[in-house]
């Protein structure tokens, strides 16, 4: 489900990058391009993402505590707070964006490319409790 998920965060950052381009670029490509609906489809595939993210994220934490009996802080758990918690931020911050608002418009873009770093390294600790669970079974 976590390697689906970071596929669509990829798809999603392909997508909002494309709807920046609708929004600067000129006028022969903003002509070709809004055909395209990206600014719509990047703001339901991140409106997915967060979601699933929740989920996941909360999701997690039930299954190792329903197996352990309780929780592992460690970067795994830590880490995903923090994504959840910048993916949300960024999310909430799309109102302000529509109304032209830079700020939020550059938080947003740097808090969710940051999100999706800490997920490439997220994908990672994760493999390694796979293996854990795998090997302890
Ligand atoms: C993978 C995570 C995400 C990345 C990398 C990302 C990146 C971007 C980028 C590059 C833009 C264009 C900014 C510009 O025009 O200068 C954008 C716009 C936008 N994003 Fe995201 N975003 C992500 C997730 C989300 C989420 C979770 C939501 C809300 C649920 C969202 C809602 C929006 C909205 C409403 C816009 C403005 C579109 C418009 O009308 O021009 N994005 N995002
Ligand atoms: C490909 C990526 C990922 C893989 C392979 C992965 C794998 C795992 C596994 C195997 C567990 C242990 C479940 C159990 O004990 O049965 C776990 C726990 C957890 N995961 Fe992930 N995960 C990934 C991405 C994420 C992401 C993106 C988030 C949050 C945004 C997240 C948040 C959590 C949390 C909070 C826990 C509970 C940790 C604990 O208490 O130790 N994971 N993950």
């Amino acid at each position: 489900m976590m390697w689906g998920l970071l596929a669509a965060g990829g798809y999603s950052m392909f997508l909002g990058i494309k709807a920046k381009k609708v929004r600067t670029g000129t006028a022969e490509q903003r002509k070709a391009l809004i055909p395209g609906k990206f600014a719509q489809r990047h703001y339901r595939w991140g409106s997915l993402l967060l979601a699933v993210m929740v989920t996941g994220m909360i999701g997690g934490m039930a299954v190792t505590y329903i197996n352990n009996g309780k929780l592992f802080v460690g970067p795994h758990l830590l880490v995903g707070l923090v994504m959840t918690g910048m993916i949300a931020i960024a999310a909430a911050l799309a109102p302000f964006m529509q109304q032209g608002n830079v700020i939020a418009r550059k938080a947003h873009v740097g808090l969710n490319m940051g999100m999706l770093t800490l997920f490439l390294w997220q994908a990672f600790s994760g493999m390694e409790i796979v293996n854990k669970i795998w090997v302890n079974r």
